[in-house]
Formats: structure tokens, sequence, C-alpha cells
């Protein structure tokens, strides 16, 4: 094993306190407002990018954030190209590119992958995506944007719309909206696409007030911020299921007319078809604002992981339980045998720690 609680490895947001996230949002907001003062804080640092899965957004702004740091970046955007077609594992490929970086981020098609490769790294890593289960840094992105847009993380009936069981975006802004004062949740989905049980768990321990309902025009009037999502086509297991969830909730002109004054509309992006492109003219449309916000945020995130500001959260909390096997097809612990099963709790149902899913045992 290797000396991985040393670092601040960003897997979930919810690994840290609120206090910290605060922190990372001021300097957040400071980067934006005054840039210059940053452009040589990571000079000499080489930021290492590995991503398994497409990416515009992320990847970009991840690169241009240490790029305007002054560091360097190196990595891959299609693992066709690299050692992964010949079969490498997560483990070997994390080993070997941290060993050149200073700091890792990665996104990957399975859940929890990001957190089995910070077992093994010998630098920080980020979660840019682990399959449909988290995206951290998207969440400070959106709780960015909702700082500077709106002033408040408190009090605000927050709507999520599309595909809340896949969308790992959802998934990561609902565990860290949870922990402010206040929110209520609408959740406006199909019932094939609603939030995954593990989520709904979380609200429900907190004493959250959520509710779920299907139609996006009934929502609208009471919402302070809606975050559409795409139905993302990549995790539906045929082409015909995902033909039956497309279209279902398409955000236009007509629809804003019953939204709030002061309503702002995020999407993480890409969109496909669920905002008409006339929103976009619309000043509550905030989606590309927020994708500019994320460059910030991950400056603001890089130099404080590397100037270690911060306790670094422990990656295992449970105990390892070799002859279980994690009920989700798709966690890294079922595609990459090597993995030391942990779970966390007792009795008959455990919660698989890279991917907080239920196991019987
Ligand atoms: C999201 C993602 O990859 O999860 N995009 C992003 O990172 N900005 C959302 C999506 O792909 O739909």
């Amino acid at each position: 094993m290797s000396s991985y609680d040393e670092f601040i490895h960003l897997i979930d947001l919810n690994d840290y306190p609120v206090s910290w996230w605060k922190q990372l949002l001021e300097l957040g907001h400071d980067i934006k407002e005054n840039p210059e003062n940053y452009s040589e804080a990571c000079k000499g640092k080489i930021m290492g990018t590995l991503f398994y899965e497409p990416s515009t957004r992320t990847q970009m702004s991840f690169q241009t954030a240490m790029l305007r740091l002054g560091g360097t970046i190196i990595g891959f955007d299609n693992p066709a190209t690299s050692s992964v077609a010949k079969g490498e594992n997560i483990k070997d490929t994390t080993k070997i590119v941290s060993g050149y970086a200073d700091i890792l981020v990665m996104r990957h098609p399975s859940a929890g992958s990001v957190k089995a490769a910070a077992l093994t790294a010998e630098c920080p890593v980020i979660n840019a995506g682990d399959g449909g289960h988290l995206h951290p840094t998207q969440t400070l992105t959106d709780l960015l944007t909702l700082r500077e847009e709106k002033g408040t993380l408190e009090n605000l009936t927050v709507g999520l719309c599309g595909d809340l069981k896949n969308g790992r975006t959802v998934h990561s802004l609902i565990k860290a909206m949870s922990c402010f004062k206040g929110t209520r949740f609408v959740l406006i989905s199909t019932k094939e696409l609603a939030l995954p049980v593990y989520v709904k768990d979380i609200l429900s321990a907190g004493g959250h007030e959520y509710k779920e309902v299907s139609s996006l025009d009934e929502a609208m009037p009471e919402l302070d911020v809606l975050y559409m999502t795409r139905i993302q086509q990549e995790r539906f297991s045929s082409r015909e299921e995902y033909e039956r969830q497309k279209g279902c909730y398409i955000l236009d002109r007509q629809k804003m007319l019953k939204a709030k004054a002061d309503l702002v509309v995020l999407h993480p992006l890409p969109r496909v078809d669920e905002i008409a492109i006339e929103v976009d003219d619309d000043r509550r449309a905030m989606y590309f604002k927020q994708a500019k916000y994320g460059m910030y945020i991950r400056m603001a995130l890089i130099l404080t992981i590397l100037n270690k500001n911060g306790t670094p959260a422990r990656l295992v909390c449970g105990r390892a339980l070799p002859s279980v096997r994690c009920s989700n097809p798709r966690c890294i612990t079922n595609h990459e045998e090597y993995l030391p099963k942990y779970f966390i709790g007792g009795g008959d149902t455990v919660i698989c720690e890279y991917c907080d899913e239920r196991t019987l045992i």
C-alpha cells in the first residue's frame, strides 16, 4: 500500500469540510478578479491529465487553469493512443504517471476508478468524473457560479432535471447542496431516470426537503435554480432504452415565462436538445458563464492542493472484505480484480467504498 493518505486527493467533495470548500470559493473569486496575481503560482509544476472518456470543458479548463498558473501539462485524452490500449491497468498507469507529474486529473467510465487510482498514486489525484458516480470539480464550478450570480448558497430551491440516475454532476451537486442551510430539492425526471437510492438516502438521513415530480412546466415557478442535464446516452444498456428517454424535457422560452425573474439556469454542458437555443439569450441562462467559472475554481483547486492547504481526507475508512463482490456491475472493483475490496458498515448490507452502492452479504 502507498502512503496515499498524505496527499489532498479530491475524490468526493463531501470528504472535506464545508469550510474548505468555502476557502476554495473565496480563492476562486479572488483569482477571477485578479488573475495576474497568480500567473506564476505553480511555476515549475506539472499536471498530468488522464482522460479515459471524452471531455471538452473539464479537460480544457483544467489544462488552461494549470497554464494560467504558470505550470505545464502532460497526459492523454484518448486511451487508445496510450498503453491502456495494450491492456495496462489503472494501478500501473497511475503509478507511472504520478511519478512524472506533481498532480493528476483523471476521468474514467467506471464508478470508483479515481479512488482506485489514488490508492497507488505518488501525487494528489483529482476526480474529473468516475462513470455515473461523482464529479466534484463540476460541483465546485456550480457552487462558484451560484456564489457569484446568486450571492448565496443558502435557502435555495434547486430543481434538477433530466437524467438524475446517470448524471454524476447531479449526484455531486445534491450531496454538496445538502450541506447548506435551507436547500429544497425538486427532482424532475421520468421514473426510469430517477435519482439512485443511495443519493436519496443521503437526503432522507439529513432530513432534507425534497420532492420527485415528472413535470418541468409545473416545477418552474418555485425554482431559484434550475440544473438541466443531458440524457447520458453512453450509460444506457441499449439504444432503444435511450431513444425512449431522449427529448423528454426541453427547456424553452415558453417555460421560462413561468419562472422567477431571478432564476439561474445551469447546465454542466454539453447540451444536446434539453435547452432550446432561444433560451441562450435570456439573462437567466448562466451555463456559458458557468463553464468559465470552472476554470477559475480549478485554478483555486490546483493551487490549494499543491500548496497542501488543508488536511488530507482518508481514502479508506471501512474494512477489506476480500470475498464480497460489489453489487454494482459498473464499479471498478468488478473490472480490475486485483483491487482490495473495501466496504463500510456491518450487518446484512455494506456500502462499497469505491462506488457507494449497497451490497447484501
Ligand atoms: C458532464 C460530465 O462529463 O459528467 N460534463 C462536464 O463535465 N462538464 C455532463 C455531461 O456529460 O452530460
